[in-house]
């Protein structure tokens, strides 16, 4: 199993590109099915979260091809294959977002449940209510989502709770059912809105997206387009946190800080001076970090995907901080291993309380998910002398040439085996 292996202590210096989003890129490729005309996805990064995307619609029938500037074509012309395997989505429970598209364009689907993750349990009832409320019907067999309908019907869907790949499904359903379909309670996450416009751009009709209102006018075909997938905002706010836990000044190009409002402000709340222009971002820092306190929540408040992150700048800010899990029950896994590293942190909860300590020391350390990876890391950039983080296969499901991207800004990384 690949490692990466860390001399930690160097301030990170310099520039890189962000990539493209992967929670965007991902509804966007299966946006493909909706259409029998190719659909051209630029600015698609190169993960395996975007890998197993590409196989689940490529044993679906649906004609992929690459070119050497990364966009993705996708020709779902000849879908002939309606099944989400158990064993492709119990490997990424994004997989759950060709149920839509395959029943709004097919009538039929079979997905299977994507069970429980190492965050959480994640079920997918709303998914299932909003289908079933457009009038799919649902049943549940041997471990799988079997959906069934002649054309979906608009409804008024109100969400029980924010659910972002739920409201991205529904989404996508909508959009080429009977009539007029309004979600409530919607997402309102970038990456939504990201799905939304490329929908538009295949000629759908959704308004209010990046409102918790979005309205959908059901059309009977879409066509194909070409769209540019949003710069990653975890990728970018990761970054940040790295370049402030280690006293850095770095600059990022090809992002976009209009969607980074929360992150921003705990970066400056932790005492760094950040700038920007339209596209890029600049961090700098004056060596001391102070503590910040962290509440998740859906957007726009500060995300899930940036906790693990700041729950290691404040291992080592000064001062003693709260942070509290909203979104997933069981989303701390990397304080054992931030412990073991030299981190003072308990937990109560959903509450964890980081006491900041002077410095951390290099250990071994273990992902579990793909966060708790990045935390890991950026504690291990921190850290005095050598890291090795296990499991690296976690980081590359959402981080494209993270080791490539931290070596130019300074960092001593490799991978191992
Ligand atoms: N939930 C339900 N029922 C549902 C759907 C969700 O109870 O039908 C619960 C979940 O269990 C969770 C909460 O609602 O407690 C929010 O989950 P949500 O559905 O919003 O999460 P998701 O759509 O499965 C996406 C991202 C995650 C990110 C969350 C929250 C993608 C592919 N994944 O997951 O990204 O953490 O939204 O922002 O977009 C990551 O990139 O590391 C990652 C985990």
């Amino acid at each position: 199993m690949e490692k990466l292996v860390i001399q930690g202590g160097v301030p990170l210096s310099g520039e890189v590109r962000i990539s493209g989003a992967k929670n965007a890129a991902l509804p966007i490729l299966c946006a493909g099915i909706l259409t029998p005309d190719p659909l051209h996805v630029e600015n698609v990064p190169h993960l395996r979260d975007v890998a197993t995307t590409l196989s689940l619609l490529g044993q679906m029938g649906v004609e992929i091809s690459l070119d050497e500037k990364g966009v993705v074509s996708l020709t779902a012309a000849r879908l002939n294959n309606r099944v989400a395997p158990y064993e492709l989505v119990k490997t990424m429970r994004a997989s759950i977002l060709v149920l839509g598209p395959l029943v709004t364009r097919f009538g039929e689907a079979r997905v299977s449940l994507p069970g429980g993750c190492a965050i959480g349990l994640r079920p997918v009832d709303q998914h299932i209510k909003g289908l079933q409320a457009m009038g799919a019907q649902i049943d549940i067999e041997q471990g799988y989502i079997h959906a069934k309908a002649q054309r979906l019907k608009g409804a008024r869907l109100v969400m029980d709770l924010v659910t972002v790949t739920g409201t991205e499904n529904l989404l996508m359903a909508a959009a080429l059912a009977e009539g007029t379909t309004v979600i409530e309670n919607a997402a309102r996450e970038p990456e939504v809105v990201d799905l939304a416009n490329c929908l538009n751009a295949m000629g759908a009709n959704v308004s209010g997206h990046g409102t918790d209102v979005i309205t959908i006018g059901g059309v009977s075909r879409l066509h194909g387009a070409t769209y540019r997938v949003m710069p990653d905002r975890i990728e970018t706010g990761t970054f940040l946190v790295a370049a402030a836990a280690t006293g850095g000044e770095i600059r990022l190009k090809d992002t976009r800080p209009d969607m980074l409002d929360s992150v921003l402000s705990k970066l400056i709340e932790t005492g760094a001076a950040v700038d920007n222009g339209p596209d890029w971002l600049r961090l700098r820092t004056n060596g001391h970090v102070a503590a910040v306190n962290i509440r998740t929540a859906p957007y726009p408040a500060f995300p899930t995907d940036m906790q693990a992150q700041f729950m290691a700048l404040n291992a080592v800010a000064q001062g003693t901080s709260i942070i509290t899990e909203t979104v997933f029950e069981n989303r701390f896994m990397h304080v054992q291993e931030l412990r073991r590293l030299g981190a003072d942190i308990e937990v109560e909860g959903n509450t964890a309380v980081v006491r900041g300590v002077r410095t951390l020391g290099g250990a071994n350390v273990m992902a579990t998910d793909l966060r708790a990876s990045a935390c890991l890391v950026l504690a291990g950039l921190v850290a005095s002398g050598q890291t090795v983080v296990d499991r690296v296969y976690h980081l590359d499901r959402g981080y494209e040439c993270i080791e490539e991207k931290l070596s130019q800004l300074g960092a001593r990384i490799r991978r191992a085996r």
